[in-house]
């Protein structure tokens, strides 16, 4: 969703006042993109009808108007240049041309995503743009492309600092911003030469991590960095997500509105994590504000999947006004007998819209287990005693509301009424109608999950959470006050 343009004249107002400081590089993805891409569930095998149909399946199923606007397009397009030097489309997969593909799905609502490499060849070894960052910038302006996803394949060693790698990945910022069409540029180095400390002034988004994979937390050799370094020379591929999760723990707080952390494409729906596991993956991939991009294939969505990816209290987390990722307050390691020797537990938080405060229990432990979060740790501030302790919250579970499973089969089998003979419709957001701060602004109860319960000032919020599974909470403040009794014994505690 676009900048508004109080935003940009502010913006000016303060590069007029030549305050130093540094901008995302255009007016896209001020919240998380979100959309689907055919990566993690199709690999090399697309084509028009993929894209189309699934965008048609995806705007049945309400997911376009829940925000999921981008179909995007992954590796294996293409057929190499022609004597001119431009990009050529397989005409096999695509019989008529990339421009009909942008235009049928800007017919039904959504926008198309574009992919190539930052190399001589894409991972996939099709031809790629390094060298030719002009020309297919126009190429792909020339199609109506909205996004682009710039990957970093074969790119001839340069790479190794954040100089040179920033730059590399810039020649295409400029050549993108010089075709004069919006277009959305994530920027796809795995997390290569610490992206998240240059990556707002070159994307709107970049990845962090090496290739996930549908595992919930299963080491792989091929992702040979554990999560926990900082530093990772090879991000390679079959990353966890909680691999990945855990490497992204110790860069969340640099993602702005307009430049995000890529956590990497969504694996719900595609079969290798159970109901819980997917949905601590959507929980999380949401709170640290990655982008949303589905990765499932939509003619075998089943209800769960769904009711996951189309959660209005969960995606309003995603889509907040106030852009601020949750951040990890703790993290302890628990005895329980894991399969892969990863028991864990761990709490992030972090400011939502209207002063509410976003809480996340997680449980990566084998066992289910009674999981507390005292205010004091969901506030902390470096010094000193938080402000917000001293009120008493009303809590929200975000996912107390999910879709019932015969809700969302009726959706998927593109019925309007349930069971119980409503309609379906009221289950789902339509973010094209309203936006989510709208929405947010005008507390519809859809975005704010169920009223669950209160944590008192000074007080702990106390919950069972499943095996690999969250508790996830939108906390909002009551009237009452903390005495200052209470207030000098938490002090003093
Ligand atoms: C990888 C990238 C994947 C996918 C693949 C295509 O480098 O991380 O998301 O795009 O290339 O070959």
């Amino acid at each position: 969703m676009r900048r508004s343009s109080l935003f940009t004249a502010v913006t000016a107002f303060i590069a007029f006042q030549k305050v130093e400081t540094v901008y995302p590089i255009n007016d896209l993805a001020v919240t998380p993109a979100m959309g689907w891409n055919n990566w993690n569930a199709f690999d090399c095998s697309v084509n028009e009808h993929l894209l189309l149909s699934t965008a048609e399946k995806m705007a049945a199923m309400g997911l376009r108007d829940a925000g999921y606007e981008y179909i995007v397009l992954d590796d294996c397009w293409s057929i190499g240049r022609d004597k001119k030097g431009n990009l050529r489309h397989d005409p096999e997969k695509f019989p008529h041309g990339m421009k009909y593909v942008a235009e049928k799905l800007h017919s039904l609502g959504f926008r198309f995503g574009m992919y190539s490499d930052a190399g001589t060849y894409t991972c996939a070894r099709y031809v790629g743009s390094l060298g030719y960052e002009k020309q297919d910038a126009q190429t792909f302006a020339s199609w109506d492309v909205d996004y682009l996803k710039y990957d970093n394949c074969y790119n001839e060693g340069l790479s190794g600092t954040p100089k040179i790698t920033s730059e590399r990945y810039r020649t295409m910022t400029e050549a993108l911003k010089a075709t004069g069409r919006p277009i959305l540029y994530a920027i796809c180095n795995w997390g290569e030469d610490y992206p998240w400390k240059w990556g707002h002034t070159v994307a709107n988004s970049w990845r962090m991590s090496g290739d996930i994979y549908d595992s919930f937390d299963r080491p792989d050799p091929r992702c040979p960095c554990t999560g926990d370094e900082y530093d990772c020379p090879l991000p390679g591929s079959h990353c966890s997500a909680m691999n990945i999760l855990n490497k992204a723990a110790s860069i969340s707080h640099t993602s702005i509105p307009g430049a995000w952390n890529d956590l990497d494409m969504l694996e719900v729906g595609n079969g290798g994590m159970d109901d819980e596991e997917y949905k601590t993956h959507f929980s999380m991939w949401a709170a640290l504000k990655s982008p949303l991009l589905m990765g499932n294939d939509v003619n075998i969505m089943d209800a769960k999947a769904l009711s996951i990816l189309n959660n209005p209290a969960v995606l309003a987390v995603s889509q907040d006004p106030v852009g601020a990722p949750a951040v990890r307050r703790w993290r302890y390691f628990v005895n329980d007998t894991d399969e892969f020797d990863q028991g864990e537990i761990q709490m992030w938080a972090g400011p939502l819209f209207g002063g509410d405060q976003l809480v996340i229990l997680l449980n990566a432990g084998n066992n289910s287990r009674t999981m507390t979060a005292t205010l004091v740790d969901v506030f902390r501030v470096a010094t000193g005693i938080p402000k917000e302790i001293k009120e008493d919250w009303d809590i929200y579970d975000l996912w107390a509301n999910r879709m019932d499973d015969a809700t969302a089969q009726s959706v998927i089998d593109g019925s309007t009424t349930g069971e119980d003979g409503a309609n379906v419709a009221r289950f789902y957001y339509n973010a094209t109608k309203t936006s989510y701060k709208e929405g947010l602004a005008a507390n519809d109860p859809l975005l704010l999950g169920k009223l669950t319960g209160t944590v008192e000032a000074g007080g702990a919020i106390e919950t069972e959470v499943p095996r690999h599974g969250v508790a996830m909470l939108r906390l909002r403040k009551r009237s009452a006050n903390i005495s200052s009794e209470t207030l000098l014994a938490i002090q003093h505690a």
